[in-house]
Order: structure tokens, then C-alpha cells, then sequence
């Protein structure tokens, strides 16, 4: 399968088992579940949730049986990107094309809206029939998520994201901070694909692991740069808004040639991570590639 049919499938199956797992806009309290459904129906690459289905294809697991897990990660991504663009993180008024949720309603709501998703996450993977776990998996899913949200995951770089602003930095610590706040749910998504294989070759596993990690921080380098080469249009966000605000950024600290050559190098490190996969782990290889290579 082509990439482009690949993502359009992951992004079918993804929208609607949350179509279906989010509560409609007529059940109370409305306003909470329209700004939910707003936010998270319709727009996004949804590339967490292929990177979950696109694992379980390289390990044998049906995508059928990973909804929930993909719905889980997309959900805490969501919930991410509705408070980073709350007026106290990066004050942002594009997402996705439309209005940040907190200026389609209000901060308030946009605040709840997060919080919603987030537990949602956790509630399917625990509730979800279908998924391609016990409850030892499923324990080790909730875990390997939980983590990856919190302040040792994506919470905790969004904390050095906003404590390096108007700060110099070293490339060691601006790898920490991607690592943290982009990289750990990008680890997450891959995560859950392997824990619905819980036979797997420990050796095989880490080598998807070491994918994950090298994909992660590519995905934020690469969207570092579009924030400097892309537009608002295309990306749906505005962009300039890391010079604006003086964020910490691997174009701002390194120039953008050394950059887009960092992107490259971890796009090799993911390639080779996957030399002993067959060509079942192809959807993940292109992936790969499309991270570092994409204008959105
Ligand atoms: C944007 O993520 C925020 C980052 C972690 C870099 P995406 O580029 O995946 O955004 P959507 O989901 O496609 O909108
Ligand atoms: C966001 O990084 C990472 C998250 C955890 C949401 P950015 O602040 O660079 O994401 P965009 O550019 O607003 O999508
Ligand atoms: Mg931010
Ligand atoms: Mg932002
Ligand atoms: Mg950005």
C-alpha cells in the first residue's frame, strides 16, 4: 500500500471509532462535548495513531484491534495541542485550519475540553473490547501511556518548552526538550502497537523502540523547520510563532541546513533500526520518511 492510501485509511479508522467513543454534542454537558468534538473531529494528520496501526502491521496485530490504542494516543496528542495553545503556553489563535478551540468557545473550556480527552484516553484502553490486549497488557499500555503524557513525558517538555523561552540553550538540552514534549507520545504510539504483541522477540521490540525514538525528535525537528519554511495556510497554525515568542528551536540554535541534516541522519538511525524487519514493516518505514519530508 502507498503512503497516502495507508494515512487515508488511518485516518478513517481513527475518526470514526472517535466518532463513535466521543459523546455526541446533545448530551450534557453541551458545550464541553461540542468543543471536544470540534476539536478533535475532522483536520490532523493523525500520524500517532498510523504510527500505532502501521506497528501493529509490522508485528502481525490487526488494525480492527487497535482502535482504542489509536484513539488513546490521539486524544492525549489533542489534549496537548488545546492547552499549548492556550493564551498561558503559546497564545495560539490556528489549529488545524480553524479557530484554537479556546477562541471557538472559551479558555475555560478549551481547559475541560483537554482534561476530557485525556481521561477518555485511559478509559478506552481500559474499556475497549476489541483491543488486542490482556488485562497484563492493558495495565502495560495505561502505564506506557501515562508515562509518556506526564512530567516526564510530553507535560514535562511542555515545562521546558516554556522555561527555555528567551533563553540560550544547549543542543543537549533542546534534545531533552523535543525528546520530552514530542518525542515520548510518538514512543507511546509504537509502544502500545508492541504491547498487542506481547510475544514479540525482545530483540525486535527494541529495535522498533529505537525507531520510535529516532521519529520522535525527527517529527519535532521537522516541525521546527516548518515553522520557519512552511505557511499558515498549509499548515493550518501560524506560522513564525517560535521566532515570535523566542522559543528554543533547532533551526534558531543550529541554522536550518544543520537541521534539516539532524532530520536526516535520524531518519537513516530509524531505517536502520528496521534492517531486520520484512517488508510488513513498510508502512512504518514510509512513515519514516514522510516525518522528516513532510510541508504539514
Ligand atoms: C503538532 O503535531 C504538535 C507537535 C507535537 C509538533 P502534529 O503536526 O502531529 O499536528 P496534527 O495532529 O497533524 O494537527
Ligand atoms: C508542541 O510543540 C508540542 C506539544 C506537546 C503540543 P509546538 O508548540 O511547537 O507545537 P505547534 O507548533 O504549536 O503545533
Ligand atoms: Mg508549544
Ligand atoms: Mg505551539
Ligand atoms: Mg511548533
Amino acid at each position: 500500500m502507498n503512503l497516502h492510501s495507508f494515512l487515508d485509511s488511518c485516518r478513517e479508522r481513527v475518526e470514526s471509532a472517535l466518532e463513535k467513543w466521543v459523546p455526541a454534542q446533545t448530551i450534557a454537558p453541551q458545550k464541553l462535548h461540542q468543543a471536544m468534538r470540534y476539536s478533535l473531529l475532522g483536520g490532523g494528520k493523525r500520524v500517532r495513531p498510523a504510527l500505532v496501526y502501521a506497528t501493529g502491521a509490522a508485528v502481525g496485530v490487526d488494525a480492527a484491534q487497535l482502535d482504542a490504542a489509536a484513539c488513546a494516543v490521539e486524544l492525549i496528542h489533542v489534549y496537548s495541542l488545546i492547552h499549548d495553545d492556550l493564551p498561558a503556553m503559546d497564545n495560539d489563535d490556528l489549529r488545524r485550519g480553524k479557530p484554537t478551540c479556546h477562541k471557538a468557545f472559551d479558555e475555560a473550556t478549551a481547559i475541560l475540553a483537554g482534561d476530557a480527552m485525556q481521561a477518555l484516553a485511559f478509559y478506552l484502553l481500559v474499556h475497549d473490547t476489541a483491543l488486542a490486549a490482556d488485562a497484563t497488557q492493558r495495565l502495560r499500555m495505561v502505564a506506557a501511556l501515562a508515562h509518556a503524557a506526564g512530567s516526564r513525558g510530553m507535560a514535562g517538555g511542555q515545562a521546558m518548552d516554556l522555561a527555555n523561552e528567551n533563553r540560550e540553550i544547549s543542543l543537549a538540552e533542546l534534545e531533552d526538550m523535543h525528546i520530552h514534549k514530542t518525542g515520548a507520545l510518538i514512543r507511546a504510539s509504537v509502544q502500545l502497537g508492541l504491547l498487542s504483541a506481547p510475544q514479540l522477540p525482545a530483540q525486535q521490540a527494541g529495535d522498533l523502540d529505537h525507531y520510535a525514538k529516532c521519529v520522535g525528535l525527527a517529527f519535532q525537528i521537522r516541525d521546527d523547520i516548518l515553522d520557519v519554511e512552511g505557511d499558515t495556510q498549509t499548515l493550518g497554525k501560524t506560522a513564525g510563532a517560535d521566532q515570535k515568542l523566542k522559543k528554543a528551536t533547532y533551526p534558531a540554535l543550529l541554522g536550518m541546513t544543520r537541521a534539516k541534516a539532524m532530520a536526516e541522519d535520524l531518519y537513516n538511525q530509524a531505517m536502520e533500526s528496521l534492517r531486520n524487519c520484512d517488508d510488513q514493516a513498510d508502512s512504518l518505514r514510509q512513515l519514516a520518511h514522510y516525518i522528516i519530508m513532510r510541508d504539514k
